[in-house]
Formats: structure tokens, C-alpha cells, sequence
């Protein structure tokens, strides 16, 4: 059978839409490139210097073909717009119930964490036909995260989280690439995306699980002595920090900031950046006293305590 294949295989829920969309735009391209070059080869050659053909009837103006084709282009235009609109935003909202992965990028390795606990290096092990929601930072320069059967790549940029998700319709092990230059070894920043059938992906969560990010983040919370000032009653000097996660957070401005992981790990990086009102600043700074991995799992930790509102505890 003949064997040429343009596109990568199509794996994620996303892809069959992608790629309708780039076919749509590759066919209307062709299209016109095709009528303007044969009646441009034709031209040339009936109208060449010196032949006889009549030139007698040229037209000057004529209202309806203008129309034609300046609003033919213009409708073809906002269709591309509204379509590739509509592509766009299902593929950045994630569903709600999506499964959330961290990812930080650094020269030149792809570091994943599972709230789980799972760890690993230039792999992501993730279920099929589960929406997965990758929660992604850069602890130095601009990496992308690429992987083209699933039609996704979304930039990983330092100082701040980018979120991309997909939802892989088989299962097998797929190239994930850095697709931004980054450095000397930007080409070696390569890895797999390996979709497993939901039994062996829980069975490969229990296999490898040690410390829940949370659990983590928790005992990073007591280290650093974050409990003195952020534990509710008598003595408290920072806000509380039950019941953050998702809420709106009145600044001192009197802005309105919502509490994601953006918000919080800006409060601990320079937390005199975005005060809650009532509060001073009295938190020193965090900033490179804490890994990527770390803030992550202080993230994490933040959010369980959302989790379990209403239980005893910090
Ligand atoms: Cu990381 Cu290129």
C-alpha cells in the first residue's frame, strides 16, 4: 500500500478538528493560487507581445465583479475567523473534570509531576480517553510544549504558568518535542507522551507513588514556617489560607484578583506584589529560595485545603 503520510497520526480529541481546519485553509489557498496561475500563463501567452489576438472590448470597470471579489475573500476570511476562533477556545478550556499534571520545563528536560507524587524526566505517562490538564512553568528561558499527534503545543514560559490539555483518543507512546530554541541543547529536549488503557495507568500511579505533591507542599509549609503566620485565631498575621483556592481575593487596591495558581505563587515569589486588603507586608520574599517543583507542591497543598474546607486543620 502506498505509504506517504503528510500529517502525523491523529491521537487526541482535538486532532481530526485541527486538521479539518488546515485542510479547509490548504484547499481555498490552492484554490485561488491555481485560477490566478492559469489565467496568468494564459494571459501571458495570448497576449504576448506582438500576437494578433484582439484587444478590442477591454474592460475598465465593472461594478459587480469588484463586488465579487472583495467580498467573496472577506466572507472566506471571517469564516476562517470564526471557525479557527471556536478551535482555539475549545482547546484552551479545559473541561472541568480534567486530571491535572505539572510540567516545568528547564535546559533541557521536561520535568513532570503527578499530585500523586509519580516523578518523571522527558516522559509523561497519562490515560487514554481521560482529559488531562498540564499546569506548565519554565524554571529558566522559554520552552514549548509540543506534541504533534495530539495537534497541541502551548508555550512554557518562566515566572508564570501556561495550561494546555488534550485528551488522547488511543493508546501508545507519542514524541514530545521543545518546540521553542532554547539554548545548546534546545533539539535534545525531546521526551514521550505514553497513553496507557486506564487500568495500567493506575496501576502505574500505584506502582511509583511516594509523597502526594500535597503532602509535600505540606511539609514544606511547616519547614519554612509558613504556619505562624497563616494559621487562623489569635496571633494571625497573614491571610488564612482554607477556603483560597478559586476564590476572589479583595486587594488593598481595592482590586479583585481570583486566587489560581498565577495569584498564589506570586504571593509567595514577591509577596508584596498583590496584598490582601487588611493585611502588611510583613512575608519575606521567596524568591529563589524555592524550586519550581516546590511552589508547585505549596500549590497543591493551598488547594487541598480548599478540598477539605471544613475540616480541622491550618
Ligand atoms: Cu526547551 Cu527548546
Amino acid at each position: 500500500m502506498w505509504n506517504f503520510p503528510l500529517l502525523p497520526d491523529r491521537a487526541s480529541t482535538i486532532a481530526e478538528q485541527v486538521d479539518a481546519l488546515y485542510w479547509f485553509i490548504f484547499a481555498v489557498v490552492t484554490f485561488f493560487s491555481l485560477i490566478i496561475l492559469v489565467a496568468l500563463i494564459y494571459s501571458a501567452i495570448r497576449y504576448r507581445k506582438g500576437s494578433k489576438a484582439s484587444r478590442a472590448g477591454a474592460h475598465h470597470e465593472n461594478l459587480p465583479l469588484e463586488l465579487i471579489w472583495s467580498l467573496g475573500p472577506l466572507a472566506i476570511a471571517l469564516l476562517i475567523f470564526v471557525w479557527s476562533s471556536k478551535l482555539f477556545i475549545d482547546m484552551r478550556v479545559a473541561p472541568k473534570d480534567a486530571m491535572e499534571i505539572y510540567v516545568v520545563g528547564k535546559q533541557w528536560m521536561w520535568k513532570i509531576q503527578h499530585p500523586q507524587g509519580n516523578r518523571e524526566i522527558n516522559e509523561l505517562h497519562v490515560p487514554v480517553g481521560k482529559p488531562v490538564k498540564l499546569i506548565m512553568t519554565s524554571q529558566d528561558v522559554i520552552h514549548s510544549f509540543f506534541v504533534p499527534e495530539f495537534r497541541i503545543k502551548q508555550d512554557v514560559l518562566p515566572g508564570r504558568y501556561t495550561t494546555q490539555w488534550f485528551q488522547a483518543t488511543k493508546a501508545g507512546t507519542f514524541h514530545l518535542f521543545c518546540a521553542e530554541y532554547c539554548g545548546t541543547s534546545h533539539s535534545g529536549m525531546i521526551g514521550k507522551v505514553i497513553v496507557m488503557e486506564p487500568a495500567d495507568y493506575e496501576e502505574w500511579l500505584a506502582g511509583k507513588t511516594g509523597q502526594t505533591m500535597s503532602s509535600g507542599g505540606e511539609q514544606l509549609f511547616q519547614q519554612f514556617g509558613c504556619q505562624t503566620c497563616h494559621r487562623p485565631g489569635a496571633g494571625q498575621r497573614g491571610p488564612s489560607l482554607e477556603g483560597l483556592w478559586g476564590k476572589q481575593v479583595k486587594l488593598g487596591s481595592g482590586a479583585l484578583v481570583t486566587a489560581d495558581q498565577n495569584y498564589i505563587r506570586e504571593s509567595i515569589i514577591n509577596p508584596g506584589s498583590k496584598v490582601v486588603s487588611g493585611y502588611q507586608v510583613l512575608m519575606p520574599l521567596y524568591r529563589n529560595q524555592l524550586s519550581e517543583d516546590q511552589v508547585n507542591q505549596l500549590i497543591e497543598y493551598i488547594k487541598s485545603l480548599s478540598a477539605q474546607e471544613g475540616k480541622s486543620g491550618l
